[in-house]
Order: C-alpha cells, then sequence, then structure tokens
C-alpha cells in the first residue's frame, strides 16, 4: 500500500496541517514577485502547488559549515521559508533528520529507490577529490561517491551556497582537499547554483518552489544561476549609488563620509562585480544586507571571491590581475561617467605615487 505522502497533495497536507488557501496564496504571490513573474501568475501557481505532490528532496552536505542549512531554517516567522517546507518531503537532512547512523543511510537510499527520476538533490559544501576525496566522508563513504550515487537517478541537482556552486572557501588557495564545485563532478543533468556565503533564503526557497511549481529549471545566467535572484549586480540596485555616482565615498569606517552614508567602493565594496538580490531581497525578512549594515559587499555569491585580493582595497587597486574583475569593473564605471572619471583619477594618482622616487 503506498505511503500517505506518496498520495497526499499539497493541498491535502496543507489542510491537515491547518494551513488556508488563502496562505499558500499569499505565498505564492510573494514568489511570483520574488520571481520576476506576472502578478496573475500567483493564483495558477497556487492551483498547481495545492493538485501536485510534494517533491522528494534528498539534502546533502560534504565540506561545509551548516551555514547554508541555517539560512533556510533560521527565519522569524511564517514565511516563505517555512512554508517551502510544506512543499517538499525533505526525505534525507543530516542535521534536521531526527535519526542518525545506519537508519539515516537507510532513509537515503529508500528515498533514492521510491521517487527513482523524480527526486531533486540538493547540495551544501564542496566534493572533495584530492587522494579519492578521502578528506571527507560519511558512512564510510567519501563524499564523492554519495554525490555521484546519489544523483544518478535525480531529475535535477540544486548546489546551495558557493561551497557547493563554485568550490567555496574549500576550495581556497592552497586548496588542501582538492575542493570542486558540484557542477565539476556532475555533468550529465542540470546543477542550478544557488551561490552567496550563505545564500538569501528566499532565493533557495524560491528556486526549489520554482522546481516544483513548474516542473522545469528557472531560467539560468551564465554561470547557473537563477537569473530571477542573479540577474542584477548589488551594484546596479544600491541605495547608495547615488553617492557612487557624485564620487561621494567614505574613506574609512569611521569618517564623515561613512556617517553620512556614502558609497564604500574605497573601503572595498565588490558590489560592483557581485550578483546577488542583497540590495532588493535583503536579509533576515527584508531587514537589511552588509551594505545597509555599513560594510562593503565581500563578493560572496561570485567564484573565487576568498582569493580575490583584501575585502578592504577597492577593486581598482587590489584585484588588477583578475580580468573578470577588471572588466566587471571597467563595466560598472563605464555606466556611470563621473564614477570613471574619479576612477581614472585615482589610478593616474596610483601610478604617480608608484614612480615616485
Ligand atoms: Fe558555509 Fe558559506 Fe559554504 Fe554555505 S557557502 S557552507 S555558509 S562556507
Ligand atoms: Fe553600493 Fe558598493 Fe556600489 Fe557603492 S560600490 S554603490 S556601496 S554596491
Ligand atoms: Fe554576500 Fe555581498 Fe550579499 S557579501 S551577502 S553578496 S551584499
Amino acid at each position: 500500500m503506498p505511503k500517505m505522502h506518496e498520495t497526499e497533495t499539497i493541498g491535502e497536507l496543507l489542510t491537515r496541517r491547518g494551513v488556508s488557501r488563502r496562505a499558500l496564496l499569499k505565498y505564492t504571490t510573494y514568489l511570483a514577485s520574488l520571481l520576476a513573474l506576472p502578478p496573475m501568475a500567483a493564483k495558477g501557481m497556487a492551483e498547481a502547488l495545492a493538485n501536485t505532490r510534494r517533491q522528494s528532496v534528498i539534502w546533502l552536505s560534504f565540506q561545509e559549515c551548516t551555514g547554508c542549512t541555517e539560512s533556510l531554517t533560521r527565519s522569524f516567522g511564517p514565511t516563505i521559508e517555512d512554508m517551502i517546507f510544506n512543499l517538499i518531503s525533505l526525505d534525507y537532512h543530516e542535521t534536521l533528520m531526527a535519526v542518525s547512523g545506519a537508519a539515516a543511510e537507510a532513509a537515503r537510499l529508500a528515498a533514492m529507490k521510491e521517487n527513482k527520476g523524480k527526486y531533486v538533490v540538493v547540495v551544501d559544501g564542496s566534493v572533495s577529490t584530492r587522494d579519492g576525496g578521502v578528506y571527507s566522508t560519511n558512512a564510510g563513504k567519501t563524499n564523492l561517491e554519495v554525490l555521484k550515487e546519489t544523483a544518478a537517478d535525480a531529475a535535477a541537482v540544486i548546489s546551495v551556497g558557493t561551497c557547493a556552486a563554485f568550490g567555496g572557501i574549500p576550495h581556497a588557495n592552497p586548496n588542501p582537499t582538492g575542493a570542486v564545485a558540484v557542477s565539476d563532478i556532475i555533468t550529465d543533468k542540470p546543477v542550478i547554483n544557488v551561490s552567496g556565503c550563505p545564500p538569501i533564503p528566499e532565493a533557495i526557497a524560491g528556486t526549489v518552489a520554482y522546481f516544483v511549481t513548474f516542473n522545469k529549471l528557472p531560467e539560468l545566467d551564465d554561470k547557473g544561476r537563477p537569473k530571477a535572484f542573479f540577474g542584477d549586480t548589488i551594484h546596479d540596485r544600491c541605495y547608495r549609488r547615488p553617492f557612487y555616482d557624485k564620487g561621494q565615498f567614505a574613506k574609512q569606517f569611521d569618517d564623515e563620509g561613512a556617517r553620512k552614508g556614502w558609497c564604500l567602493y574605497e573601503v572595498g565594496c565588490k558590489g560592483p562585480v557581485t550578483y546577488n538580490a542583497c540590495a532588493t531581497v535583503k536579509w533576515n525578512g527584508g531587514v537589511s544586507f552588509p551594505i545597509q549594515s555599513g560594510h562593503g559587499c565581500l563578493g560572496c555569491s561570485e567564484p573565487n571571491f576568498w582569493d580575490r585580493g583584501s575585502f578592504y582595497q577597492p577593486l581598482s587597486s587590489n584585484t588588477l590581475n583578475d580580468p573578470e574583475i577588471i572588466g566587471g569593473a571597467a563595466a560598472a564605471g563605464a555606466a556611470v561617467g563621473i564614477a570613471s572619471a574619479w576612477l581614472a583619477r585615482r589610478r593616474k594618482q596610483r601610478a604617480e605615487r608608484e614612480t615616485l622616487p
């Protein structure tokens, strides 16, 4: 006899849990706005979800710090992040599941068998490959083995966090474990990257919800990230941008410019070359984001962010050997005449300083 979770629709489950259809519609309205879908899409999404069975999700944690899981689960109220747990059947997650040891391993294998070809694998953490991947193991198997085994019959793989998406901090120089991204290993099926260290919870939940609702991948950028959340740079949408455009920059974290809320470019902000939704969706239920708290963006949703020079030096000075950064900084500068002129002036001044006897 099939188990209840195999036959029960999301609508039936929500009713059983006391969640109203109105709450589901509110959720899909928020989701539609996050995903830049027309408002009319919300009703159709609510109906589609109500009649869909929950998506089986197997969540694998490799070389990670649990920050990505914390990001998704540490919400402050009945929000999109909570609602996601009504849409999915989280059949395996080492941090969140009650069982452990052999029973946990059996749960992963059972979910794979029962939902062959249909389940989604979510991964946080990078994959160790050096010396056969022995530097990160679980239940006697390397992460590398578990990833290959689990992804083989998955419908799609979602890499959550910069570690899984691009290798992240474990991949940073000198990368002792040979850490790589999930997409370096899984090349025969779709891998969606939801980067960030950690990613914005709405971006994780919104991406999973999109897949559950429409049964297809969202539109992705050239790094495999959903364009709905990674289509613009932080700089494109930053509320401090008018100061950048006028050439008004904080030079230190405690100077007059910092107190006036001026642009943080000169104290190291990497917003011009960082694609993420922090400036619009923000964090902690839309309360704030790093730049609003007075600190420049570290570029945490981009590949190799840890190795791209000092977090506290301007892009124009500390990353001149990185062609990708130079291109991005130049593009951002080109968009604004005043700031470009300012950058050119700074470079000239620096060159003059460097040629002084
Ligand atoms: Fe932790 Fe950042 Fe890696 Fe997520 S991406 S596991 S928060 S180090
Ligand atoms: Fe905002 Fe940073 Fe761009 Fe300044 S450089 S406008 S602080 S994103
Ligand atoms: Fe990361 Fe920059 Fe957002 S450091 S959290 S991408 S503002």
